[in-house]
């Protein structure tokens, strides 16, 4: 079974996604095995995007990601980072397709609703990061 990280964003728990996004997770097969509304210090923010800091929006991201509480996720299934990625969706508005949760409910490149490991390597990293490596269920 793989695990990945994944996170509904300020925008999505104001928006009041968090039953829609978590659902759709659900319905699909995945579990969720560890689940924390918090809200993400600067440092946590500079440290989940620490791949990105180089990029012109490095500033706008961490902005973003502390503007408000989060929800973060450890799912777990089949294939769960890359099916998962396949579910969330492009971050390119016209690139992401209905039925995707940000083509349904997603239409600028930062105010994406959710967050989704990219790969393996990166879930493992983010969980450690959000759950400091430690499932509640394992
Ligand atoms: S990249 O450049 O291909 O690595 O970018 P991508 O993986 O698509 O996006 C990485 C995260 O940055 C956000 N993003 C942006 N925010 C603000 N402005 C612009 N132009 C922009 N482009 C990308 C995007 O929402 C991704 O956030 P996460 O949380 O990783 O989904």
């Amino acid at each position: 079974m793989e695990q990945t990280f994944l996170m509904v964003k300020p925008d999505g728990v104001e928006r009041g996604l968090i039953g829609e996004i978590i659902g759709r997770i659900e319905r699909k097969g995945f579990v969720v095995r560890e689940m924390k509304m918090m809200q993400a210090s600067e440092e946590l923010a500079k440290a989940h995007y620490a791949e990105h800091a180089e990029k012109p929006f490095f500033g706008e991201l961490v902005t973003f990601l502390t503007s408000g509480p989060v929800v973060a996720l450890r799912v777990e299934g089949t294939d769960a980072v890359s099916v998962s990625r396949l579910m969330i969706g492009k971050t390119k508005p016209t690139e992401a397709l209905p039925g995707t949760i940000r083509g349904d409910f997603a239409n600028t490149m930062s105010e994406n609703v959710i967050h989704g490991s990219d790969s393996v390597e990166s879930a493992e990293r983010e969980l450690g990061l959000w759950f400091q490596g430690q499932p509640v269920n394992a």
